[in-house]
């Protein structure tokens, strides 16, 4: 079987990457390598994770239509898993159009190419973001999806009903996973867990929004990459798919483990609510353990424990 992975230097992407590969199966990695942050991290996500691994990469924008078609020219591919996107709530305030191209525009290059070579499965990442200012908790699939708080989740939403169209107007089997703020080793320089850790060791301020009345479904790489590989061992028709950690934690909490793991305490800078954050996301699990057997394994305390290990060997901290 062969997998292609859009956003396969990403975060996530390279963390499955990893996985399918040692699994046997043959991977396909497009990225287009961009700097919304250090390009550096994405090539050494590659080198350490996929060192010892037979794969193929393709270093193209998956705006490009013309450069993606000729990677489906060159392979027979059965699966693909489609990462690549413009992600970041705060970032699409200030970057609207890098959203509208790559997650709309770039999302709908992939659908038309699956169609023309007859892929038969996509697999794509959606994001809690896309419940918005919901305020019944658990989020459910059933739940509206209607009233997104920032672009991001517009173009998340939009790349949903994308993929629900193609499969209702070429048969094409679609399965959208609801991300819910993902964490680890490897991990995104943009995200809490990051920006928190690298301001602690510099002895900078870290901002903390909503005076730190904010509670999270941390969620750790490993289940998320595990609950993307049963997605792509199952076979459904259409389905959207929560994927997170099962237990939600204070912001504060969070804060705690970074400093009692790096033995120092923050300076915290207490600010109101960020246009485009929702204070509370809590995923409903009940459909993906139904459907894909889906148990999350990594408490926060050991998921903490593990990144701050990866960032202090990572950038040689003591
Ligand atoms: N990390 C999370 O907490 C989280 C939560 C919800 C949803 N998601 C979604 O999961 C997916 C992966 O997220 P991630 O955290 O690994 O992010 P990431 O930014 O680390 O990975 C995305 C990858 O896509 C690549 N990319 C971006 N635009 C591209 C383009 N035009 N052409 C080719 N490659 C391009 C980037 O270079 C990057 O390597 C994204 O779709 C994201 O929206 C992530």
């Amino acid at each position: 079987m062969t997998i292609l992975i859009t956003g396969g230097a990403g975060f996530i992407g390279s963390a499955l990457a990893k996985k399918l590969v040692a699994m046997g199966y043959e991977i396909i990695i497009v990225d287009n390598f961009n700097s919304y942050y250090n390009p550096k991290l994405k090539k050494d996500r590659l080198k350490y994770l996929l060192n010892n691994y037979k794969y193929k990469l393709y270093s193209i924008d998956i705006r490009d239509y013309e450069g993606l078609k000729r990677i489906f020219t060159e392979n027979d591919i059965d699966i693909i898993v489609h990462l690549a996107a413009q992600a970041g709530v705060r970032y699409s305030l200030t970057h609207p159009f890098a959203y509208h191209e790559t997650n709309i525009g770039g999302t709908l290059n992939m659908l038309e190419l699956a169609k023309d070579f007859k892929v038969p499965r996509f697999i794509y990442a959606s994001s809690s973001s896309v419940y918005g200012g919901n305020t019944k908790t658990p989020f459910s699939e059933k739940d509206p999806v209607d009233n997104p708080l920032s672009l991001y989740a517009a173009t998340k939403k939009a790349t949903e009903l994308l993929a629900v169209t193609y499969r209702n107007l070429y048969g094409m089997k679609v399965i959208g996973l609801r991300y819910f703020t993902v964490y680890g080793p490897w991990g995104r320089p943009d995200m809490a867990m990051f920006l928190f850790t690298d301001a602690i060791v510099k002895g900078e301020p870290i901002n903390v929004h909503n005076q730190g009345k904010m509670t999270r479904n941390f969620s750790y790489i490993d289940d998320i990459v595990d609950g993307t590989v049963k997605a792509i061992e199952r076979d459904f028709d259409q389905e959207i798919i929560n994927l997170a950690a099962n237990r939600v934690v204070e912001l504060e909490y969070y804060i705690e483990l970074i400093e009692k793991n790096l033995g120092k305490k923050a300076i915290k800078n207490y600010l109101p609510m960020q246009k485009g954050e929702v204070q509370e996301t809590l995923a409903d699990l009940e459909k993906a353990k139904k459907f894909l057997d889906y148990e999350p394994q990594w408490s926060v305390e050991d998921g903490v424990k593990s990144f701050i290990a990866w960032y202090k060997w990572y950038y040689k901290i003591g």
